[in-house]
Formats: C-alpha cells, structure tokens, sequence
C-alpha cells in the first residue's frame, strides 16, 4: 500500500492499556500543532447499542479527540457487539470480518488528513479476522507502531515481548517508541516506581512519555516527525 499520508499504528501490550487514551492524548498535541488528524479503527467488538445502533466507545473517544473529522462511522466500519476477539464476536453474530474493509476503511482517511492515527484491537498478535493479526495490519499500512504500556508489573516482559514481535513479524515493524501509561490511580504495585528505568534500558526504541492516571503526556513529542512512514 502506498504511504502518502503520514500516519502512527497504535499498539500496547494488551487490551485495557491504554491505547484509546493515549491515542487521544496524541490526537490533541497533534491539532494543538495544526495538524488535520484522521483516526481509523479498523474493527471493534464489544460494541454497545445506542438508540438502537451500535456504536463503539473507542471510535468516538478517538474521533472526538480528533475533532470529530469526517464521519463517525468512518472511524471504525466493522462493529460487533459480543466482548470477544473480533472474528469470534462476527462469528457469534453469524457474520465475517471482512478483510477487504479492513484495509480500505483507511482510504478515506488518506485522502482528507495530514495525518492518520490507528488504532489496534488488543496486541499486535491479537486476531482481527480469520487470518489476520493486528501485526498483519501494521505491516501494510507501513506507519511506526506506538507501543502503549501499562504501568503495571508485567510490563517489562509484555513490553519486551512486544518489541521481539515487531521486529521478526514480516519484514520487521518499525517502533517509534514506547509510551508508559498509568492504568490505576492508587495502587500497591511498587514495579510502577522502576518501570521506566527498566524500559529504557532494556528496549531500543525511546520511551517517548509516560502518562499519570488522568494526565497528559508528561513530555513534548514530535508525533508529526515521528510520523514518517518507512
Ligand atoms: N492514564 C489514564 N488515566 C485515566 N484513565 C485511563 C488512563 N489510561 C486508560 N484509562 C482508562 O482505562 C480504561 C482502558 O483504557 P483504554 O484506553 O480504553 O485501553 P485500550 O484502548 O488499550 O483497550 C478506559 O476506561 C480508559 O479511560
Ligand atoms: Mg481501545
């Protein structure tokens, strides 16, 4: 697929990290700098009905915080409401991810943003179809994935795990960086003191910011530079 728009392919360590939030958080700084932002979410399941049409959570918080460009249901064209991995949730409704849709639902975004934003379901080996995994995805749209970590113990093995993937999956998937996210207010968990030391000596690509429970970014980031695709 050709790479005009510049783009970032929002991954994480899992599903609950903190993608949506960061990815909003990214939206932001990224029309703060006059961007045109365009968000893309190529399939979601554990979608609610609202007013009789189901709708997900994640697309709209995604094109709210990108100031609601275009149409909503562009955002995310593939809905499906059992809380399961998308082509069981399809499934279960009787229905197919259709792979074709997956790929072509960012056309638009192309076309009418500066800049896409996409965000994953779950990790970069969570399924989207029958024979498509989040990894699969990444590789075509060929943006630099941003892996959201959880603030959490565990993460240095996820986090890790996660980075290993990008790097033997096809040809290699390209990491911008790392962003550290708080998932709990108060907590116990005392990895969350050393978790960002652990991660920026033990990872190649940058942890780019950390994000405090209901906070910003805690550093300026050029998602723009960033955004070049390979
Ligand atoms: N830094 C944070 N501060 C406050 N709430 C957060 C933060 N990160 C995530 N959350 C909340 O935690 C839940 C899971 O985050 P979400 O971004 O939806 O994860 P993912 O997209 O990876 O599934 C959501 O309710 C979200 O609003
Ligand atoms: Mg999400």
């Amino acid at each position: 697929m050709d790479c005009v728009t510049r783009g970032l392919f929002i991954t994480g360590t899992g599903t609950g990290v903190g993608k949506t939030y960061v990815a909003a958080l990214i939206a932001a700084a990224l029309r703060k700098a006059g961007k045109r932002v365009g968000v893309y979410k190529p399939v979601a399941s554990g979608c609610e009905l609202r007013g009789g049409e189901l709708t997900s959570p994640d697309a709209i918080a995604l094109w709210e915080a990108a100031g609601r460009p275009g149409r909503l249901a562009d955002v995310c064209p593939q809905l499906f409401a059992p809380p399961v991995a998308p082509h069981l949730a399809a499934r279960a409704e009787a229905k197919r991810v259709d792979p074709l849709l997956l790929r072509s639902g960012i056309e638009k975004w192309r076309q009418d943003s500066e800049i896409v934003l996409v965000e994953g379901a779950g990790g970069l080996m969570s399924p989207l179809s029958d024979d498509d995994y989040n990894a699969d995805l990444a590789a075509e749209f060929g943006y630099p994935l941003v892996v959201v970590s959880a603030n959490v113990l565990g993460t240095i093995n996820a986090t890790l795990q996660t980075l290993i993937t990008a790097a033997t999956y096809c040809e290699g998937l390209k990491v911008a960086g790392i962003v550290l996210n708080s998932v709990a207010t108060i907590t116990d968990d005392q990895s969350t003191d050393s978790n960002r030391d652990e991660l920026e000596r033990r990872c190649v690509p940058p942890v780019l910011a950390a994000v405090e429970f209901g906070g910003g970014l805690d550093r300026d980031v050029d998602w723009w530079e960033l955004a070049q695709s390979r």
